[in-house]
């Protein structure tokens, strides 16, 4: 994972979350000790803290501890003390009495108490004032989960010098049942103080951003939220965008590889009598993980004889969880009771068909049970996204076992190699089961081996990276307006212009107002192999760092790239006007500016949007997904698919055109670009997005370059006094061409100089 290093550009990493990732153990003669905290969250979030190493802000999981900060590896960790009534009405009640059931599609009923909410707010003042008293100047904050959403708003007042992530594990609930929260518009405002908003699943962050449109009425353009500026504060954006968290898959194989553990798995299959099929179920104890439904399932396929009680044993593994809330105590007895009938009526002296596990266990233990497990059940009926499933298939080096996996699980939307069930249908799920228990072989490999793809690819560094990548660029994009910082010095300009255009560019280079805008890859970035190595030209940066503090003159940067992938790229884009994915997404354009009747720049996916998008999506990795060289990109609005490294010139066409038909045939945007072709949902492009800008904008003239058939777009709109400029060859309605980004650059470097004095340095 070493390209994580550098993902906070040499900043402290403040990681906040209820837990801490360690809970402090009392043993029954007194003494203590600490253990891995339970969840999902600390499986997926710990790999990267033992990369990147970090100060850790969270409760140690029991009451009245009054702990000093204390070391265990790389991190720091600074307790935050909660007392009995906090523990009360703070964790057990606002946060899983309310919230829990809430985000989870109102499984149980939510409860709305006035107490559990006073409390949740000053616990959460709580942990935003032990943030700004730890972290240092300048620092990344990571706020973790729904216990924690008003920390955000809170910590920006107190500390704005820091940058704010969250990253909500749950699912983000429908605007229509957020609704019901009486201080939804709190929880709103709270989650809008941070400069990056993450969520599990695409759904999740379009309900997020219709909600906030709805509720505190700051306008969402694409994955950006704009919040309005008060006396105090600067308008801002907010980024709300998905990033599907993952795990250290590579770890796990490793665990699965280790002789004594493949041992213990063995002897596991042994101790429960050998039987022809082990199913596996492991969940924390909760009534969002559909373990009522499984055991009811199990329970009718044993009662009709649809598998027999002597050759299939279920083993379902309930870690405790929250026992105090009433809806886990009632789950915990109606489970216990159940799983006694099931035994009681179909298991004999000697054998139990099935095996209920109420601890928790080692990482290995866990690992042996996954190889051991012939099935695993994976049946909730909301999660946001359960990385059990994906610890089972990193597991399964050996290509065998079969994951039967709800659709409700975040993890469905990847891993559409499962077995896919509705566990709501009791019929369809036993169906499912049945086809599992009997799924030969080579389909079982079949299966297991395009999982396995998905998980290494989508591994927890990838997700690290692509967060990480879109919280470093809100840090960067802040740093100067936070401290005054000016650029460098510049020294000598050698650029080559050629004369026509050297022309042009005087007479802009004195108009009173201008806008300058330009395409990212290809024009102000070289084009390399792999997307996420592009770079901007240091040169070009500067220029337009120059022209965006140059009085009445507006940067704008119009990329087909979403703005996390243009986030890879660590482009610094302080106050420069961003749009990404064509149009969809903007970013940098202050709302204060913003003319009462300009067009709107995009808005959320509407959800039969999203809906029609997914099963694209789904379509194109079956399709195409597999074949060697083609990339697929996912954009928020659509899917790209790259064969720029498809070796076969030819069969990289046949591919491109293949994309398109499949694209049409969805009734899907279809662009072209070079070696490249994006399926959308929406039809913006980047002619329409500059019309909007300008809108926004006080009218002025434009100069754009650009080198893709994309750009076509933007010349094709361009009037008489605004110069065009094509990069590179092709046809082009631009009325100058330049034939590299380097030439590109010398444009940018005059345009500035003429226009500020500055002179742009060569390099
Ligand atoms: P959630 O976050 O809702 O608990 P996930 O499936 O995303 O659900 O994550 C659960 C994590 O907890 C996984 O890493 C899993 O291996 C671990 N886990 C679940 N049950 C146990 C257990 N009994 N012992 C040890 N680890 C467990
Ligand atoms: C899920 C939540 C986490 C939580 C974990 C364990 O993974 O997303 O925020 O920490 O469950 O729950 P607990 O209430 O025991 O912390």
């Amino acid at each position: 994972m070493t390209e994580m290093q550098d993902m906070t550009g040499g900043r402290e990493l403040v990681m906040v979350s209820n837990r801490l990732p360690v809970d402090r153990v009392v043993e029954a003669d007194g003494s203590t000790s600490w253990r891995t905290s339970p969840g999902g969250l600390v499986t997926a979030v710990a790999p990267i803290v033992e990369q990147l190493g970090c100060l850790w802000v969270g409760w140690v999981g029991a009451a009245d501890e009054t702990l000093d900060p204390f070391e265990i590896g790389s991190m720091r960790l600074a307790p935050v003390e909660l007392s009995e009534d906090d523990v009360e009405l703070y964790y057990e009640g606002f946060s899983n009495g309310t919230l829990w059931p809430l985000y989870h599609d109102v499984i149980a009923r939510p409860d709305f108490h006035r107490v559990w909410w006073d409390r949740y707010q000053r616990v959460n003042q709580r942990f935003a004032e032990r943030v700004a008293q730890h972290a240092a100047q300048g620092a990344i904050v990571w706020v973790h989960d729904y216990q924690l959403q008003l920390v955000p708003a809170m910590l920006r007042e107190l500390r704005p010098d820091l940058t704010i992530a969250f990253f909500l594990h749950i699912p983000f609930p429908p605007s229509r049942l957020f609704a019901q929260l009486p201080w939804r518009k709190r929880v709103v405002e709270g989650l809008l103080g941070a400069d990056v908003i993450g969520f599990q699943q695409v759904t999740d962050a379009v309900a997020f951003r219709m909600t906030a449109e709805r509720f505190t009425r700051v306008p969402a353009l694409g994955n950006t939220i704009v919040v309005p500026g008060t006396a105090e504060q600067h308008s801002r954006t907010v980024l709300a965008q998905e990033f599907p968290i993952s795990i250290d898959a590579a770890a796990f194989a490793e665990v699965a590889a280790r002789p004594e553990v493949q041992e213990r798995s063995r002897q596991i299959r042994a101790e429960l009598g050998n039987p022809k099929t082990v199913m596996l179920g492991v969940d924390r104890l909760d009534y969002t993980k559909g373990i009522r439904h499984r055991l009811k399932a199990f329970d009718e396929l044993l009662g009709d004889g649809e598998i027999d009680a002597d050759d299939v044993v279920l083993v379902q593994v309930a870690s405790p969880s929250r026992e105090r809330v009433d809806a886990y105590r009632q789950l915990r007895d109606e489970v216990e009771l159940t799983a006694g009938r099931i035994n009681g009526e179909h298991g004999s002296i000697g054998h139990a068909p099935l095996v209920y596990l109420h601890r928790g266990y080692t990482r290995d233990e866990m690992v042996a049970l996954y190889l051991a497990a012939d099935v695993l059940l994976v049946t909730p009926l909301r999660d946001g996204m359960n990385l059990v499933a994906k610890e089972y298939v990193a597991c399964r080096t050996d290509e065998q076992g079969v994951l039967v996996l709800s659709e409700f699980a975040g993890a469905a939307d990847e891993l559409r190699d499962a077995l896919l069930v509705n566990p709501h249908d009791i019929e369809g799920l036993k169906a499912a089961v049945v086809r599992a228990v009997h799924m030969p072989r080579e389909e079982q490999r079949r299966r297991m081996r395009s999982l396995r793809r998905t998980v290494y690819d989508n591994d927890v560094a990838h997700w690290a990276t692509g967060y990480l990548g879109a919280v470093r660029a809100a840090a960067e994009a802040q740093r100067p307006s936070r401290t005054g910082e000016r650029t460098e010095p510049i020294q000598v300009s050698t650029a080559f212009v050629p004369r026509s255009i050297d022309d042009r560019v005087r007479r802009l280079a004195a108009l009173p107002q201008l806008i300058v805008a330009s395409d990212f890859d290809g024009t102000l970035a070289p084009i390399v192999p792999r997307p996420q190595d592009a770079r901007i030209l240091p040169r070009a940066r500067q220029a337009l760092e120059v022209l965006r503090s140059a009085p009445d003159t507006y940067v704008a940067v119009l990329t087909g790239r979403s703005l996390a992938g243009l986030a890879e790229t660590g482009l610094q884009s302080e106050g420069w006007i961003v749009s990404g994915s064509h149009g969809s997404e903007l970013t940098g354009l202050d709302v204060s500016v913003v003319s009462g009747d300009a067009p709107p720049l995009g808005s959320p996916l509407t959800g039969e949007e999203d809906e029609r998008l997914q099963r694209v999506v789904r379509r194109f990795e079956r399709v195409l997904g597999g074949e060697p060289g083609v990339r697929l990109e996912r954009k928020p609005f659509g899917i790209a698919v790259h064969t720029r490294q498809v070796p076969d010139a030819e069969q990289a066409d046949e591919l491109l055109a293949a994309a398109v038909e499949l694209g049409l045939a969805a009734e899907m945007h279809v662009r072209e670009g070079k070696q490249v072709r994006e399926i959308s949902v929406r039809d913006s492009n980047k002619g329409s997005v500059l019309r909007s800008i300008r809108a926004a904008l006080p009218a002025a003239p434009v100069l754009f370059l650009g080198d893709d058939v994309t750009d076509e777009d933007v010349f094709a709109s361009l009037g008489p006094d605004d110069l065009g400029i094509k990069v590179g060859d092709g046809a082009t309605a631009a009325v100058e061409r330049v034939p590299d980004p380097e030439t590109a650059t010398a444009v940018l470097a005059l345009l500035a100089e003429l226009r500020t004095g500055v002179v742009i340095g060569s390099e």
